[in-house]
């Protein structure tokens, strides 16, 4: 896959609304430098002030098999890419990339009229963060500050052959790599489902879903709007 747009904008309220409401083509991509009213998941508000790079990818959501396993897909593509200037990362089930316990991207993917908008938010160059928030930037741990053009330009085809890998053979080649960086794997978690969820984090389902080894067995748990957490 290719990325043959990229629309560069200085500021915008959110990317993933911008091409939400456009025509534009499988592929295109829009980065803002600032985002006004920035969305994460659960109806959170994503803090996007200068430094971040944030930025959403447009696809057909008829090229796509499944939806649920985007997310955790391209944890995989920015782990990869982060590991490449020596950060190593975990992915935590079933949106966010952690660095340090910290997070250091969040994904939101959307779907809307056969199309599937994939939010990235990378803490590149920021220098601190509100105290509510437990996140760390590439700045923070490497001490550098990149160029944000750039980085996205490297990121992208990472993003890329992974989007191609799953289309063409699907999650398998892609899980366990996943669950290999997978945060509180092996560790007693509890997750927020109605009623929590409470077990060892085995690993991921073929479907993307998170396995728990429960008092009651073990559980499949699709990614919707809950939280993992480990118990303490
Ligand atoms: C999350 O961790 O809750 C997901 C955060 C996703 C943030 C990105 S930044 C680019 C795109 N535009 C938005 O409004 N949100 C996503």
């Amino acid at each position: 896959m290719v990325f043959d747009k990229i629309i560069w904008l200085e500021e915008i309220d959110s990317t993933q609304d911008f091409l939400k409401s456009s025509y534009l083509k499988s592929g295109t991509v829009a980065v803002a430098k600032r985002q006004h009213k920035g969305r994460g998941r659960s109806g959170n508000t994503w803090i996007s002030q200068e430094g971040g790079l944030y930025f959403s990818i447009l696809l057909n959501q008829d090229d796509i098999a499944s939806i649920y396993h985007i997310p955790l897909i391209m944890g995989l593509a920015i782990s990869r890419f982060l590991e490449n200037m020596n950060i190593d990362t975990f992915i935590k089930w079933p949106n966010d990339v952690f660095c340090r316990g910290k997070k250091i991207c969040g994904i939101l993917t959307e779907n809307t009229k056969g199309k599937i908008i994939i939010g990235i938010g990378l803490n590149v160059n920021q220098t601190g963060f509100p105290d509510n928030l437990s996140a760390i930037s590439i700045y923070q741990i490497t001490g550098k500050i990149l160029p944000l053009p750039q980085t996205l330009l490297g990121l992208l085809p990472y993003i890329s052959s992974h989007i191609e890998l799953f289309k063409e053979k699907g999650f398998s080649p892609l899980k366990y790599d996943i669950e290999d960086r997978l945060l509180f794997k092996g560790s007693e978690v509890i997750v927020k489902t109605n009623p929590p969820t409470v077990g060892i984090l085995k690993g991921l389902s073929d479907k993307g879903a998170l396995l728990i080894e429960s008092s009651e067995g073990e559980k499949e748990i699709f990614g919707g709007e809950f939280t993992l957490r480990p118990l303490l």
